[in-house]
């Protein structure tokens, strides 16, 4: 059985489907249809629903794509639909929730298909800030919902609107979490108990499952027992296959219920990422240590994908323009696996053994991303080249790490994504780097070495042509950057060198 609040009500369930999405749960079996349903893959964000999850003792409110998240994921969380803002059936403008409101107000939507999508995404924003956050936190939280018709003007003059009305709802929203968090407490009490007697929460349909082991020996022990079933964290991947490509799986076992796969822990030997723990959950501590990895971070897909996608699922998945890769393989990461006989830790650069396939053992599990601590001296530049900036997947991605000791590179790990079959280290260009004086000359001959590096393909997203020349050119951004950097910045240390007047775009988030 799982337990979980909708809109301020208890739900059991003991019997669904282990692929049912959020979306279709609430639109087939509830009748709640003011969720959207656009494109069912995570691009347009006309499903969004907003999820409250006790993290460390607190309620916390995120917004994630209905149409992807699995509802047996929501098990000890708080599902909010669309429909929980107003229940009046005729309400004034004053009953309307503030984001509601304010959109009216402001003209916000035309057609109206985007806007229940919309209104969450505001409305996540809302449960999370006290006071308007800025345009550049607004543009983060819609970055996911797409509107074809009434243009983004009006919505991003009601985001700064609602923060002007107060919600009673809100208020009772919090007062309810706080009495779920005890049933949750009692909950788990009650998981204990099973779990003395061996038993492993799952919900079954016929012969499908959906396993929520509540620790890394459960989990082993049940992909052993079960190698055909899958993982699944956030199914930001997962649910694409089930809804595009229609590969079901039968056996589900949830990985997001294992705290050993929930933490992050840093060290005096690095930065150790909890394989199931979303990005929203870590970025930030990540980056107080690598602030150059935000931008690359900021631009995984939508705030929404953020908010469920996993460090774990991304790398099990090998996709070749996956962009944490080139970042933790420039970072000299290792990944720790686990299965019934024991763990192992592998360089993540020998990881990715072919496209899609990895050293990944039917029955091991990744438990944990570890990043070695950062070097005196070292630098970081990471690129992501897209169509557009918000929600789109990388043609190429580059991640340069070296340390600079007077103006010599040493330990230089160039890694790329989009560039071959697997994310890749590129050894001729770091050989072509190391020992050389930081210059716009030693960058430029590193770069020539492209092709001796990478073959890479044509595809629906860039030419073949086109990723070699990009990536070549990526190598003259890093000079201007850091030159600029260094110009910006008088405690660093002065280039003898002139830097032509150019704009770069450093900070995406302050634009
Ligand atoms: C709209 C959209 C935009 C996206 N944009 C980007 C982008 O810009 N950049 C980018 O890099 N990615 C992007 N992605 C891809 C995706 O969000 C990421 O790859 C994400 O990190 C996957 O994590 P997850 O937790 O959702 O994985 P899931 O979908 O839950 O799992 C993916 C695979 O990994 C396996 N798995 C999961 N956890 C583990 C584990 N601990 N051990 C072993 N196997 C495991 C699952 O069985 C499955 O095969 C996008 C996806 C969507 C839908
Ligand atoms: S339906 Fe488009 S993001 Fe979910
Ligand atoms: S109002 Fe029509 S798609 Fe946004």
């Amino acid at each position: 059985m799982i337990q979980f609040l909708v809109n301020n009500e208890m739900v059991q369930l003991t019997q669904f489907a282990p692929n049912l999405s959020i979306l279709d749960w609430l639109r087939t079996n509830v009748g709640k249809v003011g969720s959207k349903e656009g494109c069912a893959s995570g691009d347009c964000g006309a499903c969004t629903v907003v999820i409250g999850d006790l993290i460390d003792g607190q309620w916390q409110y995120k917004s994630i794509n209905a149409c992807l998240m699995l509802v047996g994921n929501l098990h000890g969380k708080h599902l909010i639909t669309v429909e929980a803002l107003t229940t009046k059936a005729n309400p004034s403008l004053e009953e309307l929730h503030p984001v509601q409101r304010a959109m009216v107000e402001c003209h916000g939507s035309q057609c109206g298909f985007c806007t229940p999508g919309f209104i969450m995404s505001l409305f996540a924003l809302y449960m999370n800030y006290s006071s308007y956050p800025g345009k550049a936190a607004v543009i983060q939280a819609l970055g996911g919902n797409l509107c074809r018709c009434t243009g983004y003007q009006p919505i991003l003059a009601a985001a700064e609107k609602c923060f002007s009305y107060t919600a009673e709802f809100t208020q009772n929203i919090s007062d309810k979490d706080h009495r779920f968090s005890q049933q949750v407490s009692a909950l788990t009490l009650s998981l204990e108990k099973d779990l003395a007697l061996n038993a492993i929460p799952a919900i079954e349909h016929g012969q499908q499952y959906f396993y929520l082991p509540q620790n890394l020996t459960q989990l082993c022990e049940l992909k052993a027992s079960h190698p055909e079933a899958k993982f699944v964290a956030g199914a930001t991947d997962l649910s694409v296959e089930f809804s595009q490509h229609l590969a079901y799986s039968e056996q589900l076992i949830s990985v997001r219920y294992c705290p050993e796969l929930m933490q992050f822990t840093q060290d005096e030997t690095g930065i150790h990422i909890g394989a199931a723990l979303p990005y929203s959950e870590f970025v930030d501590s990540f980056c107080e240590v690598y602030p150059e990895a935000h931008e690359l971070f900021e631009r995984i897909g939508s705030l929404q994908i953020r908010n469920a996608g996993s460090l774990g699922g991304s790398i099990a998945n090998a996709s070749p323009i996956g962009d944490p890769a080139p970042l933790l393989i420039a970072l000299d990461a290792s990944i720790e696996l686990q299965s019934i006989s024991g763990s192992r830790v592998i360089p993540l650069a020998e990881f990715f053994v072919d496209y899609r396939i990895t050293q990944l053992a039917d029955d091991e599990v990744i438990v944990a991303i570890h990043v070695p601590q950062r070097l005196p001296n070292q630098q970081l530049s990471c690129h992501k080249i897209s169509k557009r900036i918000e929600d789109d997947i990388s043609a190429v991605c580059l991640v340069l790490s070296y340390q600079l000791t007077d103006q010599t590179m040493h330990q230089v790990k160039c890694a790329m994504g989009g560039m071959a079959s697997t994310p890749a280290l590129a050894t001729n260009i770091a050989g072509a780097l190391n020992g050389k004086t930081f210059s716009l000359e030693n960058l430029q001959a590193a770069a020539q070495k492209m092709e001796e590096d990478f073959q890479p393909l044509s595809d629906v997203r860039a030419t073949s042509a086109y990723r070699l020349q990009v990536s070549k050119n990526l190598f003259d951004r890093i000079w201007y950057q850091s030159a600029s950097n260094m110009i910006l910045s008088p405690s660093s240390v002065e280039l003898n060198t002139t830097v032509p007047a150019i704009k770069t775009r450093i900070n995406h988030a302050s634009l």
